[in-house]
């Protein structure tokens, strides 16, 4: 199958029938988000994945009761750091030296002017441009369970601040902002799976300029 048979084939399922996915299939789910592109580079987030049962049945009932949060097999949480610090910028081109094994005069310049923009900043801006690039890695996730045949449920239906306090979220400088529940669908209970998927038309979505 090619990507958009794929993209075809995937849709937000509202019910799931509790399969297991397999470790490698989820393990290169998680490589494909952790293969995702951010601003600078700075991959400001992180992903718990909850395997854990009760976890996942402490969560349903502060993410508006949503099924396919106890019946997926893996919920993963995008959870974005809540500031830019010195310390979490230096760590990301601190790595990128080590591992490209050389430090480059116009990286270390860019590593300074973000050292006097970012931290500064407010910090409800800098968790809403960190977020952003979490969805990134959503979306990347997404194509890649497709790809996978793993289906996948995004959820922005929840209460942050009581995900954050069942995860230990905030001790860690974290908030959760999107969540993705990967497993297999439930095709006899859910009332989505065989309507047409909507999408409006190229006309209004593109504008070309040539
Ligand atoms: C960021 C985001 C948050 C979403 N939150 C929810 C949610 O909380 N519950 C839900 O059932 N669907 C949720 N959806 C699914 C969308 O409603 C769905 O993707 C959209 O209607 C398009 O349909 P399709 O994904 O089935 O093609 C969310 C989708 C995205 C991208």
């Amino acid at each position: 199958m090619n990507l958009l048979d794929n993209l075809n084939w995937r849709y937000a399922a509202k019910a799931m029938n509790g399969k297991k996915v397999s470790e490698d299939k989820i393990e290169r789910i998680l490589e494909a988000a952790r293969l995702a592109p951010t601003s600078s580079g700075l991959q400001p987030f992180e992903i718990f994945v909850i395997k854990n049962q009760d976890i996942k049945e402490k969560i349903r009932p502060v993410a508006w009761n949503q099924s396919v949060i106890t019946e997926c097999s893996h919920l993963l949480v995008f959870a974005a750091w809540d500031t830019y610090t010195e310390d979490r910028i230096n760590y990301m081109f601190d790595l990128t030296n080590e591992i490209r094994g050389f430090k480059n005069e116009g990286w270390e310049n860019y590593r300074q002017k973000l050292l006097s923009e970012y931290p500064q900043q407010d910090a409800e801006d800098n968790f809403n441009h960190a977020a952003k690039q979490a969805f990134i890695a959503l979306g990347i996730a997404m194509v890649a369970a497709a790809n996978e045949k793993v289906d996948s449920t995004p959820m922005e239906g929840f209460d942050p601040a009581a995900v954050d306090e069942i995860l230990g979220l905030c001790e860690k400088g974290l908030r959760s902002t999107v969540l993705l529940a990967l497993g297999h669908r439930k095709e006899d209970a859910d009332w989505l799976v065989n309507l047409v998927k909507v999408r409006k038309p190229m006309a209004d979505l593109i504008t070309v300029i040539d």
